[in-house]
């Protein structure tokens, strides 16, 4: 149970982000939402009954993370977890990539989640124990055509997190790191469906993906990859990269007619 734990959560409002804030809430956390649009907040605040705190903030703004920052300073009960959720996909060739897209990527999945983290940090250091968790991407850990800008993102807040946390071993905050695999949001569009469809690839539902979250904090583990064969794969990406390579060759001429 969270009873009198406070988790502040970007994207909250999304697919995955939804349906941790419910799990969440059903444990007895009190939550700070933050998302793009007010209404939606509203909708899942009042859904899990309307306690809850809400923040409409862009995080990939200055003004916006000061926003997040400010109200989280002013919560007599502090904050205890900081949930780096908000994010944004890609399945394009990179060749056709526009430089606001690239940039767009880059800042919200990467940049931005890094500077709202070291704005948070002061207050998250001033607790007695507290939390910053990265939701990562088995795409943070295997390079996957149609999606090289998201994985530059995903690779880069894996390669963050890792070392924030072996510079924050001595101090009371973790730092771990949460990878789901494909999940049915709208993060996905038609053609990333149809593609995972016709390679086999499994797609969970956003609920799984929270249940799993659940479980992966009340572990004391500092990552977390979800679903086999992913698993598996991220292991052997990282000691024999070219049998993955000869894997995907085989599944290009699928992906790219998606693409
Ligand atoms: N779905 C997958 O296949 C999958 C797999 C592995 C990892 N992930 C990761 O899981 C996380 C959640 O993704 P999801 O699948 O739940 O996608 P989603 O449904 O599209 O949710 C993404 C959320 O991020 C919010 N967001 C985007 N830009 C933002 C910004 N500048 N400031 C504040 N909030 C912003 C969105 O707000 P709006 O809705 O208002 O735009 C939305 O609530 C992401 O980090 C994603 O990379 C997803």
């Amino acid at each position: 149970m969270f009873t009198n734990k406070t988790f502040v959560l970007t994207g909250a409002s999304g697919g995955i982000g939804s349906e941790i804030t419910k799990s969440l809430a059903e444990q007895g956390a009190t939550l700070v939402l933050i998302g793009l649009n007010r209404n939606e907040l509203d909708q899942l605040n009042q859904s899990i009954g309307g306690q809850h705190h809400i923040i409409e903030a862009d995080i990939s703004t200055t003004e916006g993370r000061d926003t997040i920052f400010q109200y989280c300073q002013q919560l007599n009960q502090g904050i205890d977890t900081l949930i780096n959720n908000a994010g944004i996909g890609q399945f394009s060739l990179f060749q056709d990539m526009d430089d606001d897209h690239i940039a767009a990527i880059i800042n919200i999945n990467l940049t931005s989640t890094i500077l709202l983290s070291q704005k948070l940090l002061p207050i998250l250091l001033s607790r007695p124990e507290s939390h910053i968790i990265n939701i990562g991407s088995i795409l943070g850990s295997i390079g996957f055509p149609g999606s090289s800008v998201y994985c530059a993102s995903k690779f880069g807040i894996r390669g963050f997190t890792e070392a924030l946390r072996r510079e924050l071993a001595d101090t009371a905050v973790s730092v771990s790191y949460f990878a789901p695999r494909a999940t049915n949001t709208a993060i996905n569009n038609e053609s990333v469906i149809a593609m995972n469809r016709e390679l086999g690839t499994q797609m969970d539902n956003p609920e799984q993906v929270a249940k799993q979250f659940i479980r992966f904090i009340n572990s004391s583990q500092s990552h977390y990859y979800l679903g086999w064969p992913e698993k598996l794969f991220v292991r052997i990406n990282s000691v024999l990269p070219s049998i993955v390579d000869k894997s995907i060759l085989k599944q290009l001429p699928i992906i790219k007619r998606y693409l």
